[in-house]
């Protein structure tokens, strides 16, 4: 089983290492200004771009993700495993590790991106998220996912909202009104909390005994917070606990989350005296409240 797992992950791996090679090697054609485009058979390798399964074009994205089921998008993750971890702190295998991607900047992990994926900018969201899938090479000219695509753009929509729902919990793109086949009940499920920054300014008074938020504030019991979001774990200047130096990451929507959840659960030994919140709405205004400083 491991062995033939590790061939499939072998013959995944090589096939897409040839369509890289291919591919950057027409680039060259073409950026050398010779006029006959190469018909080179890399292209047959992602094959199935157009022609994918069902779905098709008909049903819009938006429409796909409010009946996905996060379930078969696990299963369909699968395909990534060799390649990519996804629990929260998970180390990078060949590629980085994907908790809380959705919402992530682009390449913004501590993995050795290519400049491709590096250069893309912007934010992985349902449609930046589901044209990757549909075609990495497409999606970033040169990049290093050696990975064909998947056509079938219901099983991106499921995959989609699996990896969504490990951490990141964006909401859903509103679909366009009325799909023939009513299917109202499946979408609340994943649809996600989001952050009331206003409501969080309000429920930020139970940290204040202890944290200034302002930039430039000066620590209190706590460290200052201000751009808290997006910076190192126990990255300001305060005398943090060895338990939280020892957490390393960055502090994003899933982190955060789990360390207001129970700060002593999430870094056992923090020396933060606050029990947590227990209701995840007010943990998703606090961190939408932090993000505004
Ligand atoms: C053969 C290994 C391999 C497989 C299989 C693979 N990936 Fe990747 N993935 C990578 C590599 C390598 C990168 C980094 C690409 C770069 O820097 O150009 C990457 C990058 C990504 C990123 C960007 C992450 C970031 O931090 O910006 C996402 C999202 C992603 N992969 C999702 C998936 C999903 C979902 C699947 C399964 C459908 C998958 N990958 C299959 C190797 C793989
Ligand atoms: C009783 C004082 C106290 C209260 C109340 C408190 N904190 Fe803290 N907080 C701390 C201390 C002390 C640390 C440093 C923990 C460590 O080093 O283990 C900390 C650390 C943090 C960090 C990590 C900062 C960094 O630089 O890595 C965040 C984020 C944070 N607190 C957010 C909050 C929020 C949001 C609230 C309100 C819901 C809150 N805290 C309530 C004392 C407090």
């Amino acid at each position: 089983m491991e062995n033939r797992f590790n061939t499939i992950a072998g013959w995944v791996l090589g096939s897409g290492m040839v369509a890289l090679a291919l591919s950057s090697l027409s680039y060259r054609y073409f950026e050398a200004g010779k006029t006959h485009a190469p018909e080179k058979p890399g292209y047959a390798i992602e094959g199935g771009e157009g022609e994918g399964g069902g779905g098709k074009d008909e049903v819009p994205f938006e429409t796909l993700l409010a009946s996905a089921d996060a379930a078969k998008g696990e299963a369909t993750f699968k395909k990534c495993m060799s390649c990519h971890t996804i629990n929260a702190g998970g180390a990078a295998g060949i590629g980085p590790n994907l908790h809380a991607v959705m919402g992530r900047a682009i390449g913004s992990t501590g993995f050795a991106y290519s400049d491709a994926l590096k250069g893309k900018g912007g934010k992985w969201d349902f449609a930046s998220m589901n044209e990757w899938l549909h075609n990495p090479k497409k999606f970033a000219e040169g990049n290093k996912m050696s990975f064909a695509g998947l056509p079938d753009a219901a099983e991106r929509a499921n995959l989609i909202v699996y990896l969504n729902s490990q951490g990141s919990n964006l909401p859903l793109p509103a679909a366009p009104a009325a799909p023939a086949a009513g299917e109202e009940g499946a979408a609340p499920e994943t649809a996600a909390l989001v952050g009331d920054a206003a409501a969080g300014e309000k429920a930020f008074a139970k940290c204040k005994a202890c944290h200034t938020i302002d930039a430039g504030g000066a620590n209190g019991v706590g460290p200052n917070l201000a751009g808290i979001v997006g910076k190192g774990v126990a990255a300001g200047s305060f005398a943090y606990s060895d338990a939280l130096k020892a957490k390393g990451g960055t502090w994003d929507d899933a982190t955060l989350d789990a360390w207001l959840a129970k700060p002593s659960a999430f870094a056992a030994g923090t020396k933060m005296s606050y029990a947590g919140s227990s209701n995840p709405q007010e943990r998703a205004n606090l961190i939408a409240y932090m993000k505004t400083k």
